[in-house]
């Protein structure tokens, strides 16, 4: 299958999310402090979001800007030590993520939340072979169903089917492999295939699909796609590629310096882009001739800046041509914008950038 056509496939595969549903992720003012031995920093900073059952929320922004420190404290996989703190809610299914014990939320891990990280050998047991870890994805699922005998076989087919659908041809070398005898873009694909075959409520993948290539990705894409529509899984997918934001979101968060400062349904954000951040990531998408370079999102003048010396009022306003004195000394909030509920900005100067 060609990419072209496989995105195409997405298009018309995608679902819309159900309006009415309670949210399957609530996340409220969330804060991660850490403490650097000389201050406390928050590269996570009062980030707020909802995702709907069967909706696909992408969140976008340059390097360094904290998206995969969101995604892992959402799920509670940084350590807890004394220089790590946690503030906010995360209410899935309403429970409080951040309140569980260890014990609690290793179980919700491994049945109705899947996490595809953007270092996949985190994620893997380096002892245990790739077909025993897809084993024990099917153990948990089996838990409340009657027949083990059959689940373990529909579970079989399940997972073969699965590899074969993220492009694994060789199922059973890779099944008796042990992590570290793959490749990272081979690991990327078992851990999108275990997620898909447990079938949770929630996934978040973190580039999910980067170390890929193109035709593999629109594969994946579409197999995402095709377990939404099946499941209605929440999908919160962290990517850097704005052309994959376009072809699979549902709403677009910009997140800037640990914080969202634009969040919009996915065709308002692509034509009518609101803070000026979002303009400059827009602009700087890589033409399709584009050298090998251009796959990052850097070509905004200047940098995020350190979590050590913020800048006082908006995070953004030394990179900002529209800065005036407000930008640099009070910090602007997330709002709705003009007569919208939905379209969010947080900045002084909405959509005044050309
Ligand atoms: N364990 C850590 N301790 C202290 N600071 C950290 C730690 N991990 C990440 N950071 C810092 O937190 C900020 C956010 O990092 P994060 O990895 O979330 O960015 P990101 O948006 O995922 O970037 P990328 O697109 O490169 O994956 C960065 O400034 C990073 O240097
Ligand atoms: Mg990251």
């Amino acid at each position: 299958m060609s990419s072209e056509k496989a995105v195409t496939g997405l298009v018309s595969a995608s679902v819309s999310p159900i309006a009415d549903a309670e949210p399957v992720l609530h996340v409220q003012d969330l804060r991660l402090a850490l403490y650097t031995g000389q201050e406390e920093v928050f590269p996570v900073d009062g980030v707020s979001f909802t995702i709907n059952p069967g909706e696909t929320l992408c969140l976008v922004g340059e390097s360094g800007s904290g998206k995969s420190l969101t995604a892992l404290t959402i799920m509670r996989l940084i350590e807890l030590e004394a220089s790590v703190r946690y503030e906010g809610r995360v209410l899935f299914a309403e429970r409080d993520v951040l309140t569980l014990s260890q014990s609690e939320m290793n179980s919700l891990r491994g049945s109705e939340v899947a996490m595809v990280p953007q270092e996949p050998m985190s994620a893997l047991n380096p002892v245990v072979k790739i077909g025993r870890q897809l084993e024990q994805v099917g153990i948990y699922h089996a838990k409340d169903r009657t027949s083990r005998r059959q689940v373990r076989q529909e579970f079989h087919k399940r997972s073969r089917d699965a590899l074969v659908a993220v492009g694994i041809r060789d199922v059973d070398r890779v099944l008796s492999s042990y992590p570290h005898q793959l490749s990272g873009g081979m690991q990327q694909r078992i851990l999108i295939a275990m997620a898909v075959i447990a079938e949770p409520k929630l996934i978040i993948a973190d580039e999910p699909t980067t170390a890929l290539d193109v035709t593999t990705q629109a594969q994946i894409l579409v197999l995402l796609a095709e377990l939404q529509k099946r499941t209605g899984v929440g999908l919160l997918l962290i990517t850097h590629d704005l052309a994959v934001a376009a072809q699979v979101a549902d709403r677009v968060a910009v997140m800037y310096a640990g914080s969202i400062v634009e969040q919009a349904p996915v065709e308002e954000f692509f034509a009518n882009p609101q803070h000026p951040y979002s303009v400059g990531l827009l602009n700087s998408v890589p033409s399709i001739e584009g050298g090998k370079n251009q796959d990052r999102l850097n070509a905004i003048p200047g940098s995020v800046p350190s979590l050590l010396a913020l800048p006082r009022g908006c995070r953004f306003a030394p990179r900002c041509v529209l800065a005036v004195d407000k930008c640099q000394s009070e910090r602007p909030d997330l709002r709705a914008i003009q007569s919208t509920q939905t379209h969010l900005a947080a900045c002084w100067r909405p959509g005044e950038m050309p």
